[in-house]
Formats: structure tokens, sequence, C-alpha cells
């Protein structure tokens, strides 16, 4: 498998990292959003950490400018209908999606392969919005955040997508230093399915806003239990909103067990917009 040519939509959180990695790979990557003003930010923020990179003496110069020219922000309508792979990393609305999904279909070339970067939402379920021949090549690619630098990505193989491909994505991954896992396409995966009691748990000790309560129980998991982020401040990285539609999505797919229901200060919180860091306001504070 030879992957050149990247597109990427949604210039959010993951879109931005996984164009930035792809691009990092030495793919040319074509990053797209349906709003101007976040793409222009997703393609400054690239550079800002690119240029970084370059001060630290991490890549070179010529590296830098050459990735830089291999990437660029774009109308949907005017990408490269020859791409190799599609990357959707857009708002996790399972009708949205599978509305864009049934556009890519009839835009890009036979041998594009389409791909999810869902949280949650049964690969399964988007892949039925394609034309069958394009559900052989229709697969979940579950990148973790952030994506330039967390290794694992779950390559989710729903029941009509072709075995050999997720193979040979599988391969394509592990040789580019990232740690692939093959997943079956159920609710959560591997690891938003373990990990909805990382976060559901805690919050049930909290009980409730109740901020050094939280700060203790992210110190005991941090300096004790070894993990490298608490469970408040992993939460206000991915987003409170993105967290808490995951969990409802997850809850719902498994017939609303207890073990998986949201808790009442998630809902709360993104009612008040207290959506994490990227918000300068989640569980906690920042500047
Ligand atoms: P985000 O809210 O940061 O970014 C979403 C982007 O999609 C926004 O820039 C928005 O303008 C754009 N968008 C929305 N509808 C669009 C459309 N129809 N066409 C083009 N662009 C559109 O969200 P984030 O966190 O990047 O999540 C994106 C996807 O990745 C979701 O499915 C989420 O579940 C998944 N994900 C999120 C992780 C996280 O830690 N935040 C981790 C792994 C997966």
């Amino acid at each position: 498998m030879n992957l050149k040519k990247i597109v990427v939509i949604g210039a959010g959180t993951m879109g931005s990292g996984i164009a930035q990695w792809f691009t990092q790979q030495k793919c040319s990557v074509e990053l797209v959003d349906n709003s101007d003003e976040q793409l222009s930010r997703a393609l400054k923020s690239i550079h800002i950490s690119w240029d970084k990179l370059l001060e630290k003496k991490k890549l070179s110069l010529e590296e830098i400018t050459e990735m830089k020219e291999s990437l660029s922000i774009k109308k949907l309508d005017i990408v490269s209908k020859d791409a190799d792979l599609v990357i959707e990393a857009i708002i996790e609305n399972l009708e949205i999606k599978k509305d864009l999904f049934n556009k890519l279909d009839q835009y890009f070339n036979s041998h594009t392969i389409l791909s999810s970067n869902t949280s949650s939402f049964p690969i399964e379920l988007m892949a039925a919005a394609v034309s069958s021949e394009r559900r052989k090549r229709f697969v979940g690619l579950h990148f973790f955040n952030p994506a330039t630098i967390m290794k694992l990505v779950e390559v989710i193989r729903p029941k009509d997508a072709d075995e050999q491909l997720c193979h040979d994505l599988y391969q394509w991954f592990d040789s580019k230093d990232k740690r692939p896992a093959l997943c079956k396409d159920s609710p959560g995966f591997i690891v938003n399915r373990v990990a909805r009691n990382f976060y559901g748990e805690p919050l049930r000790i909290v009980e409730s806003d109740n901020e050094s309560k939280m700060k203790e129980v992210d110190h005991i998991l941090r300096e004790v239990g070894g993990f490298k982020m608490g469970p408040f401040e992993l939460m206000d990285l991915i987003g409170i909103d993105v967290n808490y539609s995951v969990t409802c999505s997850v809850w719902e797919a498994y017939q609303r067990e207890p073990r998986f229901a949201p808790h009442a200060l998630q809902k709360q919180m993104v009612e008040e917009k207290r959506l994490g860091r990227k918000a300068k306001r989640g569980f906690y504070k920042y500047d």
C-alpha cells in the first residue's frame, strides 16, 4: 500500500493533528472544513508547531519548507478526486456524517478509501450511506489526541470492508511508527469502551462540581496510578462536548447499561459552554 494523497475533512482538534501527522509522513495533504476561519486557524497553528520543531533543531529548514508546500487548505468541491485516502474528522453527529459520506462517495474516484475518525458510532452505520462497491473501501481510522504524538490508531473493519485492505492499512501505519490495532466494529471500539469508566467513575466519586476533589483524583491517578493525565485533565483536553457525546452514544449503543451512563455534570457543562481547554474553561480554568 502506498498512501500519497490524503484529504482530511474537519480542521478541528483531531483533523488538524491528523493532517499534520500525514504531512510529516511525506504525504500530500489537503485539509477541508466548512469554516474558513477554522481552516486558517488550523494551518497557522500547524505552521507554528513546525517552526518550533525547527527552533529545537528536530527538523531541518528543508524539511519544514517541503512540509509547508505539501499541506494545503481547500474547499471540498476542489480537492483532488484521485486522493488515496479520505479521513473524516467533523462533528460527532451521525446524520451529518452520513450526508457527507454520501457526497464523498460520488465525488471521489473508485480507488479512494473513505474512513471516519468517529469516537463512537459503528462504522457500518456510516458505510450504509455509500454504494456497495465503496463499502469494500470504507473503514474506521480512529486516532487519539494529540494525533501527532499518540501512537495508537484503531483500524476498524465493518463487515463489508475488504479484509486485505484493513491488513494493508495496518501494515502501512506500523511502518510509519504508529501502533495500529485491528478492531471489531463495536460501539466505542476498544479504547473508548474501556475509557468510559476512566471518566465515569471519577465523576461519580467527586459527585458534584468540586475542583479540589477533582485535583485530588487527578493527582492520585497521575502520580500513584501512573497514568499520563488524570481523568478531569484528560476530559478537558478532549473537549467536554466531544466526551459527553461519545458517552451518550456508547451508553445508547449498550442499551443504557448503567456502567456507561453519562453524569449530570457533563450535560450541565456543555450547556454552560465549559468545553475544556479549547474554551479556556472546563473542570479547570486555563489562560
Ligand atoms: P472539533 O469540534 O474540534 O472539530 C470539528 C470540525 O469539523 C470543526 O472545525 C467544524 O467546523 C468542522 N465541521 C463540522 N461539520 C462539518 C462539515 N459538514 N464539513 C466540513 N467540516 C465540518 O472536533 P474534534 O474533537 O476534532 O472531533 C472530530 C471527530 O473526531 C469527531 O468525530 C470526534 O468524535 C472524533 N475524535 C475526537 C477526539 C478528541 O479527543 N477530541 C479523539 C478521537 C476522535
